[in-house]
């Protein structure tokens, strides 16, 4: 096997791929250090972020379209949508695959467990996808 080539390769395929995601514009109350961890969880998967404190995160989240309902401690633009709370980077990676015409997801609350929100207890929790008209369907359960 030629070593060098088989690197050379993954190289370029991992440059290609990040290329390819979207800055992830985050924000966020500067009082809460989970908005920051899941920051971190997205640098760690490949994503460029941009973090804004906000002193109203509803006011941001209701800005960008995501219902109240659906709340939870930080908002983000990402590409063409909205990413509301502690959703784990493998779903917003299969949402910008998928392209689906929607809001984007949500992680509603804070739950435990989540990107961000680690914990011994974990506590089960559906990511969200939310349709222009409110309206949620489950996206991935974890
Ligand atoms: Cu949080
Ligand atoms: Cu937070």
């Amino acid at each position: 096997m030629k070593r060098p080539l088989a690197i050379l390769l993954t190289t370029l395929a991992f440059a290609a791929g990040a290329a390819e995601l979207p800055q992830v514009e985050i924000y966020k109350s500067p009082y809460c250090g989970c908005c920051a961890e899941w920051a971190k969880h997205m640098a760690d998967n490949g994503f460029r972020v941009k973090s804004i404190d906000v002193e109203d995160v509803p006011a941001a989240r209701a800005r960008l379209g995501m219902p109240e309902r659906y709340g939870s401690c930080h908002t983000a633009r990402i590409g063409n949508y909205v990413v509301e709370g502690h959703v784990p980077a493998e779903d917003i990676k299969r949402l910008l695959k998928e392209q689906p015409k929607a809001v984007g997801l949500a992680a509603p609350g804070m739950p435990a467990g989540s990107p961000g929100m680690e914990s011994a207890r974990k506590q089960p929790y559906d990511v969200l996808l939310v349709d222009r008209k409110g309206k949620a369907r489950v996206f991935a359960k974890h």
